[in-house]
Formats: structure tokens, C-alpha cells, sequence
């Protein structure tokens, strides 16, 4: 069985604003797998980047960790103190930021960039960081010879590459990409995912992806962890959670993403409505206002996560019933606004 790397367990994250509390995670479990690509995926506002800059302890001033665990290789993240968190960064988690790639100094040549993290932060000497920034251009695929330049130089793609590239200067166990390819077109999109497999293989890494698209998910990943509005509705393998859901919310968005490997998708089916404002969750399950398959207990008790089967769970009263709410699911008229129960 493969080993843990990292065990998140009823994660709590919140964001105060003016008097009220917004719960962007309420309590998340979920494992990475060492050696594997783990897709943390929902809608925009489910709490993934809040997740990812958690699992860094790099968060908002607003923000707090209030309860739950993150054990990575036996140490708890939520009661590191900060310098023991600073020595890990980089060396053992290392954090690609959304739009990454728009977020590369543009005063400094990539080079210096990459230098910034080798030299201050890995110690290592003029000589050896030449070397090593050569090697991870070499790695991500990028003439060494452009190590010299800017990054307004490069094209989005290769300017998520150099971000990659920063990623893996200091050898990490952990790299967690926030939203590697939004952006960039299909064919870079498949590039970049190429090249993200082709490194965690060759590396022996641990990744876990965030994103909105859930073809990303199924064109990567090995386990999939799937949130709605600050909870995990689902997680298990790729071909468990995706091939077989057991919540509606996976059903429905694996109706609505097109196939990233450009196969022929049916008709793209979205989910009506919009998550809830998480300063005031709906009672019961979150996804309850847009869910086709309702029923009245649903409304008044949150679901909790439970096995589904083997290394899967999902949080939903009528998992149980998971094989028809499939093929209704299936239907287009489901999603219509119309709810079934
Ligand atoms: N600094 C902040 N202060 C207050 N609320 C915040 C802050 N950052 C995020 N939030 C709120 O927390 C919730 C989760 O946000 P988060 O950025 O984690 O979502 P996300 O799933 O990464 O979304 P996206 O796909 O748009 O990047 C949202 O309701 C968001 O508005
Ligand atoms: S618990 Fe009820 S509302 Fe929530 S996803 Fe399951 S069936 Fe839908
Ligand atoms: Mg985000």
C-alpha cells in the first residue's frame, strides 16, 4: 500500500472580515499519497486556494487556522512554529501561486529569480546555483540560455514553466500548483500537464493540483478531492470519484467540462446556480439549493463523509443509491432547475 505523505484532517480555515467570519474550509480531510498527483478541485470560492496556502501556513492577515491537522511526515503544519515552517518551505513543500506566472518579478531576469531561492534560501554558492539553474531549465524543458532574460520574454507558457522550474529548485517532497494552466490554451494546457506527470514520475514527488476544471483532474491526477463550498464532498482515486461518483456534485461537474484529451464530448451540462456565501452556509447540505436530487433531510443535516468503498468516500445522505442517481444524472433535463425527490 502506497505511503501517506500528508494527512489533512477536519481542516478549519476563516477569514474575518468587518464583525462576521467567513468558514472557507470547515473541516477538510483528505491524504496525499507519497509519488502521487493529487486533483483538488470545485467551483471558484470553494476554499482550494485557501487549502493550498494553508498546507504553506503562507496566509492572508485576515486569515486563521482554527482547528484541524496537517500532518506531513509525521510533524502536525497547523503547530510548527513559523521558523520551523520557514525551513520547510521550498525544501520540502514548495508552492506554485495562482497565476504564477504573472507573478514573476518583471524587473529581475529569471535567472536572479531562480537565484533568490537557490542562494538565500538553499545556501548554495554562486557556482552550484549556476549549475542547478542550467539543470532545472534543462528539467522544464528551456534553452539555458534564457536563463538571462526577463519574464516578460516568454511566452504564458513558458513563464509557468519557470514557475515550475522554481518550484523544483530545492528538491521538494511536496509541490502544490494552484491553477498550473487556467489561461493558457488547450494544446499548452497539455504540455504543461505532460511535463508536470513526466517530473513527478521522474522526481519520485508528491503534487497536488487545484483547479476549477475537472478535465484537468481526469487527465492527471491520481486521486481526486472534491470540495463544495469549504467541504470535501468527495475524494478517492480518479477512477472511483470520476468514473464512479457517488456525490451529485462530481456528477454534475463531470457534466460540465469538456474532455481536455479532445475527445468528442456529448452536449456540456452546467449546474445551475451558484455556490452559497459561505458568511452564511445553508443548514444541512451545502449543496442542497442546487441539487437535483434533494430530499427533505438534506436541508436540515449535513451529510457526513463517509467510505463509499474502497479508498473513496463522499459526504451525501443517498450515496447508497449512488448507481441510479448516476444515470439520472446522466440525463440533461436533471440539471435543468428541476428538482427530482
Ligand atoms: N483574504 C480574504 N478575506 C476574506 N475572504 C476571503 C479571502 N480570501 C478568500 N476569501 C473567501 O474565502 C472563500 C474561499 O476562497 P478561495 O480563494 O480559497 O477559493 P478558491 O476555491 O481558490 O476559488 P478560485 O477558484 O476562484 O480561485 C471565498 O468565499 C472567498 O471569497
Ligand atoms: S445530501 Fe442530499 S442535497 Fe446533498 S448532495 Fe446528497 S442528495 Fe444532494
Ligand atoms: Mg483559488
Amino acid at each position: 500500500m502506497t505511503e501517506t505523505l500528508l494527512s489533512v484532517r477536519d481542516l478549519r480555515v476563516s477569514y474575518k472580515v468587518g464583525a462576521s467570519r467567513i468558514d472557507a474550509v470547515d473541516g477538510a480531510s483528505f491524504d496525499v499519497p507519497r509519488g502521487t498527483i493529487v486533483g483538488l478541485v470545485g467551483e471558484s470560492g470553494c476554499g482550494k486556494t485557501t487549502i493550498a496556502k494553508a498546507l504553506t501556513r503562507v496566509i492572508a492577515d485576515n486569515a486563521s487556522i482554527t482547528g484541524g491537522q496537517m500532518m506531513f511526515e509525521g510533524r502536525d503544519l497547523v503547530s510548527l512554529s513559523e521558523r520551523q515552517m520557514n525551513a520547510l518551505r521550498w525544501r520540502e513543500i514548495a508552492f506554485i501561486p495562482q497565476s504564477a506566472m504573472n507573478s514573476l518579478d518583471p524587473v529581475y531576469t529569471v535567472e536572479s529569480q531562480l537565484n533568490e531561492v537557490l542562494r538565500r534560501r538553499g545556501g548554495l554558492g554562486r557556482r552550484e546555483a549556476r549549475k542547478r539553474c542550467e539543470e532545472l531549465f534543462e528539467l522544464v524543458g528551456i534553452d539555458k540560455g534564457r536563463l538571462s532574460d526577463y519574464p516578460h520574454q516568454f511566452s504564458g507558457g513558458m513563464r509557468q514553466r519557470v514557475a515550475i522550474a522554481l518550484a523544483l529548485a530545492l528538491n521538494p517532497k511536496l509541490v502544490i500548483a494552484d491553477e498550473p494552466v487556467t489561461a493558457l490554451d488547450v494544446i499548452v494546457q497539455r504540455q504543461i500537464l505532460d511535463q508536470l506527470r513526466e517530473l513527478q514520475a521522474a522526481l519520485g514527488i508528491s503534487v497536488i493540483i487545484v483547479t476549477h476544471d475537472i478535465s484537468v483532474v481526469a487527465y492527471i491526477c491520481d486521486r481526486t478531492v472534491v470540495m463544495y463550498a469549504g467541504k470535501v464532498a468527495e475524494a478517492g482515486s480518479m477512477q472511483a470519484t470520476l468514473t464512479e461518483p457517488s456525490h451529485p456534485y462530481t456528477m454534475g461537474l463531470r457534466n460540465a467540462f469538456p474532455d481536455l484529451q479532445g475527445a468528442a464530448s456529448g452536449t456540456l451540462t452546467p449546474i445551475e446556480g451558484a455556490p452559497p456565501n459561505l458568511a452564511f452556509p445553508p443548514p444541512g447540505c451545502r449543496f442542497a439549493p442546487r441539487c437535483p436530487f434533494v430530499l427533505e433531510t438534506c436541508r436540515q443535516v449535513n451529510p457526513p463523509l463517509e467510505t463509499v468503498g474502497p479508498n473513496h468516500v463522499a459526504a451525501c445522505h443517498r450515496a447508497g443509491e449512488a448507481v441510479e442517481l448516476r444515470t439520472q444524472a446522466a440525463r440533461v433535463d436533471t440539471w435543468s432547475g428541476k428538482v427530482l425527490a
